[in-house]
Order: C-alpha cells, then structure tokens, then sequence
C-alpha cells in the first residue's frame, strides 16, 4: 500500500487487515501501555495535512491519528496563506511538501487532485505516499474504509457484511462518501443495496455501471417508506449544497421525504443501524441519537482508529502491533 486515491483498488483481504489493524489500535489505546506502544510505532514520520476544503471530521481523525502513532504534522487549511497566491502551480506546490514530510494527506474542492498528486510523485525521485482525503465530489476511499469497518463492527455477530441490504438515502448524485462505498461492495458476497433519493440527485451512471459490472444488485427508489423494512443498513446523507449552482437545486427537494425521525424508526429492524459520515442537516432528528441503532458517532470514532490502520500499514508497522505486543 503506497498512495490512497481509488477505493476501487481495495480488496477484501486488505479491507480485513485494515479492520483488524483498526481494532488492535483502539484497543491498545484503551491502556497507558498500549497508547505508548503506539506512539512508539511512527515517532520518526512526519504528515502534511493541505485542506483546502472545509472539514472537521477528517482534518481532526487524519491529525490525532497521526499523534497517537508519535508521527508530527503540518498543515496547510487556508490556500490564502500557501506561495499558491503568488502563482506557484498546484505540482511546484506538491512537489515542496514532499521534501518536508513522508506522507501528503489531502482535501482539495476539485475532483482529481490527489491523483494528480499522486502521479506526480511517481515521477520523482523522492515520492511520498499520497491520501485523498477527499477529492471534489468525487470521492472520499478512506471514510469508505471507515464506514467498512464500521458495518463490520455492527454485524460482527450478524455474519458480517455478506449479504446484507444497504440503504443510502439523500444527495447521492454529489456525495463523495456514498460512490466511494459503492466502490469497495464488490469485495462483499451476497450484498444488495438501495437508493433512496430524489430523481433529480440520483446516484450517477458511473458507480451503476460498475455495480453492474460486478452484478451487485441495487434498487432505485424516491420513498423511503418502501425500503425502511427491508435495510440492515440506512447510510444516510446531506443535502450537498455547496455544489448548487444559481438555481439552488437542493432547495426544490422535500427533504422531509429523505429524513429519518421517530416515525421512521418504528419501521426499521430492530437490528438495523443508522450511519451518516456526518456533518448532518435536518435529515436525522436529534431525537435519533438515542436509539442504539444510531450508529454515526461511533463511526466517526471508527474513523480515527482505520486512519490510524491505514497509516501503519502505508509504513509498514503492522508487525508491531500484532497481537501479544
Ligand atoms: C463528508 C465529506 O466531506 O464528504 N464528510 C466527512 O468527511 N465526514 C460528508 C459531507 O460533507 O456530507
């Protein structure tokens, strides 16, 4: 594993090794031995967190997992402070953060600049593994990573997540989040999937033609009502407004339609569970938060410990955490 870019690339043997790294790390962490242990791993790395793109969750996971894994960090969140504002070119600009630090990890507005990146620093002689921590609305492999390992945690008992029946709901035409999860279904047997979202913000023909490819089966469907009984999972998401153009498109959407509140978890398994990669909008009710099948605050702890599995197996420490360390 060198640069994180494609969630495509992922297969279920790495996808378990990740989960499982990511389990040994939390645990280890639990205790003052374990979380030294852990800051031994990595002490001599150094990370470059360049977020140009609002984020709290994966800015905050990316740089704390850094820290319990000892490694030291930089970051760039504002381009107005990078020589970016003096005309040096997005490449010049990669290309100086490789000098400094062993990883890039990064969020950009546009689709594809960690790609770009990341062939960039296969053409030079000292390369550093690039992250994409999120490429425009495009997508986003390592909160897939994460929403893997949470599913897997949740039905651990329940045979995994062969098999299952995963709802995503809302703005899945702009959502990084749900095709890059799209992405890494081909790994799992059995699994069928449902897409509940208005027409007009329909998951693209991009992700239904790779589905198609590795005949995962999926529905499409407007009512949530219809696919509430059915789903071991409702992976819900945000109205993403920022990709709004002049004519406000999200606001022509009945978002009740696309929400889940207490009438709607009356309809829902009782073994079932709720994520959303977070920030929410109106779309879950706080009342949610409660229920025990409200699963999106432990994801978003998940995603600390996976981004702490991903950068030790990126520097190949995995041996040194292995059980009985
Ligand atoms: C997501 C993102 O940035 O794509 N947030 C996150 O990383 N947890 C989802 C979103 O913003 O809707």
């Amino acid at each position: 594993m060198f640069h994180v870019i494609d969630p495509r690339v992922f297969e279920r043997p790495l996808l378990d090794e990740l989960c499982a790294l990511a389990t040994r790390a939390r645990l280890l962490a639990k205790s003052d031995t374990g979380a030294r242990a852990l800051r031994d791993l990595l002490p001599t790395r150094r990370a470059m967190l360049y977020f140009t793109q609002p984020s709290t969750r994966t800015f905050l996971s990316f740089n704390n997992a850094c820290h319990i894994l000892g490694m030291r960090t930089s970051e760039i969140r504002d381009p107005s402070t990078s020589s970016e504002v003096k005309g040096e070119s997005f490449e010049d600009s990669i290309r100086t953060f490789s000098s400094y630090v062993d990883v890039i990890i990064m969020r950009t507005k546009e689709s594809g600049r960690a790609a770009q990146a990341a062939q960039l620093m296969n053409g030079i002689p000292r390369p550093v593994p690039v992250i994409n921590a999120g490429s425009g609305s495009d997508q986003h492999p390592t909160q897939a990573l994460l929403d893997i390992y949470t599913l897997q945690r949740s039905f651990e008992e329940t045979g995994g997540i062969d098999g299952k029946v995963i709802g995503m709901m809302g703005d899945l035409k702009r959502g990084r989040t749900v095709r890059s999860l799209c992405y890494l279904m081909k790994n799992y047997r059995g699994v069928r999937l449902v897409f509940i979202a208005p027409e007009q913000f329909a998951m693209q023909s991009d992700v239904k033609a790779h589905l198609d490819e590795h005949r995962i089966p999926y529905t499409e469907t407007p009512r949530l009502d219809d696919a509430l009984p059915s789903l071991d999972a409702l992976y819900v998401t945000r109205m993403q407004t920022e990709w709004d153009t002049a004519a406000r498109e999200s606001q022509a959407v009945d978002l009740a339609r696309f929400s889940i509140g207490p009438p709607e978890l009356s309809r829902l398994k009782r073994d079932a569970i709720i994520m959303h990669p977070l920030p929410r909008g109106p779309e879950i009710a706080p009342a949610v938060d409660q229920d025990p099948r409200a699963m999106y605050w432990r994801q978003e702890r998940n995603g600390m410990w996976m981004r702490a599995a991903v950068l030790i197996k990126i520097f190949g420490a995995e041996d040194r955490i292995a059980d009985g360390t």
